[in-house]
């Protein structure tokens, strides 16, 4: 089975890397988006995603005349779905945009062609959802076309590296759907390509990211009992994770990401009389950012007409990722509790983010500010001076919700320091 001409639908953080990298292994691939915006972007050579490496290795694509990129789907030996998959009202799938990708794909549908869905997925959604719309084609899927479920576990800010290295599950809809798509992956991948069957690769996928969900949510609780016990959660998992047999997570400011934040959901809704824990999980974690504006509140008193300089808004550290953040989350509460915002995110230029203010630099948020809100760990943050920060500041308050400041050099500069998973002093 030769794979010479492929299609890749939707042109994001996995459809992007995807379809330029099979295009830098010699495979023609057409990039298809439906947005204008992302496709008039990328026949400019610009990008409209951030990440390491990936402007590079799309201009390497284009250049080798292998990527071209459409706003829709034409002929190919393959096509590869990419498209998003978020929840809509009371955390139900929205499964709009692979339905519209795997309807798109069906009138161009040959004798044996593979179709791979990538995007993250409910379980049963490749043969009770995407099966029947390919074969409105005519054709059945596993005897006249090949049809399989991929997941992506990559990592965004090492996308490109964990693209190639990761092991890849393969879930065929039959044995030879997952054959063909082994076929098409070992073009690329150099980890190792683990086959079984589609509605199990779609449990993988949504395994992995709830068993972290659930992790995260237990140090969340860890976090809340420490403080109500005056006690430092941080030292307490970084001793209890010298068990051989315990890795507990961090706690934070909640948990945020199109993938963490909302796969979860998807078992919860296919099954909710069984997802008890799962559920719950997402609560705690959900809860999360409340908590943190509680906790500022217990400390520093009313929040009312407190100026806030708000460190990062992305959803977790080194991402320009905004979607579902819990920083996010955690500056609209302030605001409603009467405080000013001034965000700085270095990832991103634009004047405001969901109606909270950015900064141009530290130096412009930190000025006259009366508290500051560590809510990312982005490195840039890491070298932040506690000296630099109280000259700057009307009142030497902080709260850290993602352990990023040293508290004995901040205290040395009459700083209040406040950190989630840390009792009140
Ligand atoms: N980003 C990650 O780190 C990551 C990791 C693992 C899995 N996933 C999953 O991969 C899928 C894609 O995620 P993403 O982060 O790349 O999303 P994204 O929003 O960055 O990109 C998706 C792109 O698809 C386009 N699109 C929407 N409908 C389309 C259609 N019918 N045809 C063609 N293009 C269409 C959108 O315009 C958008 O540009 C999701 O299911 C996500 O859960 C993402």
């Amino acid at each position: 089975m030769k794979f010479q001409k492929i299609c890749v639908l939707g042109l994001g953080y996995i459809g992007l890397p995807t379809a330029s990298t099979f295009a830098t292994h010699g495979v023609q691939v057409i990039g298809v988006d439906v947005n204008p915006e992302v496709v008039n972007t990328l026949r400019n050579g610009g990008l409209h995603i951030q990440e390491p490496g990936l402007r590079t290795l799309v201009q390497a694509a284009l250049r080798s005349g292998n990527l071209t990129i459409q706003n829709q789907p034409a002929a190919a030996e393959a096509f590869i779905i990419a498209v998003p998959t978020p929840f809509r009202e009371q955390k139900r799938a929205d499964l709009r945009a692979v339905e519209a990708a795997a309807q798109a794909i069906a009138p161009l549908l040959q004798r044996g062609n593979l179709v791979v869905l990538e995007s993250t997925s409910p379980p049963l959604t490749t043969v009770e959802k995407v099966a029947p719309l390919l074969e409105m084609s005519g054709l059945r899927s596993g005897e006249d076309f090949y049809l399989a479920y991929v997941p992506e576990r990559v990592l965004p800010g090492s996308i490109l590296r964990e693209l190639i290295e990761n092991d890849r599950v393969i879930g065929g809809v039959n044995r030879a759907s997952a054959e063909a798509a082994r076929h098409l992956y070992s073009l690329f991948v150099r980890g190792e390509l683990l086959l079984t069957d589609a509605t199990t690769a779609e449990m993988v996928k949504l395994m992995e990211n709830t068993y972290r969900d659930v992790n995260i949510a237990v140090a969340n609780e860890f976090a809340r009992l420490a403080e109500r016990f005056g006690i430092n959660v941080w030292e307490a998992i970084e001793l209890a994770n010298r068990h051989p047999r315990v890795n507990i997570l961090h706690p934070g400011p909640g948990v945020g990401g199109h993938c963490i934040s909302v796969d979860p959901w998807f078992l919860v809704e296919a099954a909710p009389d069984l997802a008890r824990l799962i559920r719950t999980a997402r609560e705690v974690n959900d809860g999360q950012p409340h908590h943190v504006v509680e906790f500022a509140r217990q400390a520093f008193g009313d929040l009312h007409g407190l100026r806030i300089a708000a460190l990062g808004l992305a959803y977790k550290a080194d991402v320009d990722d905004l979607r579902e953040s819990p920083a996010i989350e955690i500056c609209r509460l302030f605001q409603q509790a009467g405080a000013e915002v001034l965000a700085f995110e270095p990832y991103r230029q634009e004047p405001q983010v969901d109606g909270i203010p950015l900064g141009r630099d530290l130096n412009q948020v930190l000025q006259a500010a009366d508290l500051l809100v560590v809510l990312v760990a982005h490195r840039q943050f890491r070298s932040l001076s506690a000296a630099a920060a109280a000259q700057l500041m009307r009142h030497r308050q902080a709260l850290d919700a993602v352990n990023l400041l040293n508290r004995a050099a901040w205290e040395k500069e009459g700083f209040q320091v406040l950190k989630v998973g840390e009792g009140l002093r």
